[in-house]
């Protein structure tokens, strides 16, 4: 059995994907006319074996996201290679795809118990028959092996919590279980997965610099890049997202981490780095970072 690490990129976008529905921004028009590549809602899927596998995050585009990857393909008459599923937050681009899971299979879903908690209040989620689904909570930096030869960690990034239950007191880089990054190892590589994170503290670049990869939230490339564009009017540290330029961003921050393949995912249909030939997006590559994209494959 092969020991490395399998990594394949379901979709690269963030909640809306690329072309959004309902939106006309010329990076949506250029997707919706081929001229740059579409993307679904940000998902991973990881495996040590090449035969069971672990999603990260379900996205609403997940039953097309399977589809599209054979290594997602049943085996047998009834089946999926699909062991586990992690949830990174609650947020809506990364659990609703869940639903679309409920056709009686077996596989784990697994999250801090906070998150879990949010699938367990929400009595839409029961139609995960209890039989055949085992939602599994984590507790933060903690080993766990999801499926064999994987070893995964949770541990709390600075973040908020989803958007359906902000409240008046709403922190926007909270500590806690409310969004995580995962640490995935299997032999020897180490593989971070944060397609969330407020902002990135001194401890969060030592925490990751052990890793041969990170895929990490390259939601906007600026702050204000919604009210920029037109779009919209809420900030990227609003939305709980670290913009990739600035002193305090993602750019300028990773500066440091050598010896790691850099990979922005979970990308904002706003965002200039996704047309090619954007200064953004020349001077994010400059900087080692490569812009994620739907059906990338990796082995560490
Ligand atoms: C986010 O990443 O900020 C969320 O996906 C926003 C949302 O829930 O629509
Ligand atoms: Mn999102
Ligand atoms: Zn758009």
């Amino acid at each position: 059995m092969t020991r490395s690490l399998q990594v394949v990129v379901l979709g690269a976008g963030a909640g809306g994907g690329l072309p959004q529905w309902n939106c006309g921004c010329c990076n949506c028009s250029d997707a919706r006319r081929g001229i740059i590549p579409a993307m679904t809602q940000s998902s991973i899927a990881v495996s040590a074996d090449g035969k069971h596998w672990m999603i990260l995050n379900a996205s609403p585009d997940i039953r097309t996201q399977l589809q599209a990857c054979v290594d997602m393909h049943p085996e047998s008459l009834r089946g999926t290679p699909v062991s586990a599923v992690f949830l990174t937050n609650g947020d809506i681009d990364h659990i609703a795809g869940l639903l679309t899971l409920r056709e009686k299979s077996g596989f784990r879903v697994l999250g801090t118990e906070q998150t879990l908690g949010i699938l367990r209040e929400n009595t839409i989620f029961k139609v995960l028959d209890a039989e055949q689904v085992e939602f599994l909570p984590l507790s933060l930096d903690q080993l766990f092996e999801p499926v064999p030869g994987l070893l995964i960690e949770p541990f709390a990034v600075p973040g908020k919590v989803p958007l359906y239950q902000e409240t008046d007191d709403l922190r926007l880089n909270a500590m806690g279980e409310q969004t995580v990054g995962l640490r995935i190892g299997a032999g020897d590589s180490v593989l971070y997965y944060i397609p969330g994170c407020a902002e990135i503290p001194d401890w969060l670049i030592e925490r990751v610099s052990d890793g041969d990869m990170i895929l990490f939230d390259g939601t906007v490339w600026k702050n204000d890049e919604m009210r920029a564009t037109g779009t919209g009017t809420k900030s990227g540290a609003r939305m709980g997202h670290i913009a990739m330029a600035g002193p305090q961003g993602s750019l300028s921050r990773f500066k440091a981490l050598r010896d790691c393949q850099k990979i922005y995912i979970h990308i904002n249909n706003t965002n200039p780095v996704l047309q090619p030939k954007a200064p953004e997006r020349a001077l994010v590559e400059s900087e080692g970072w490569a812009i994620a994209q739907d059906g990338m494959r990796f082995q560490l």
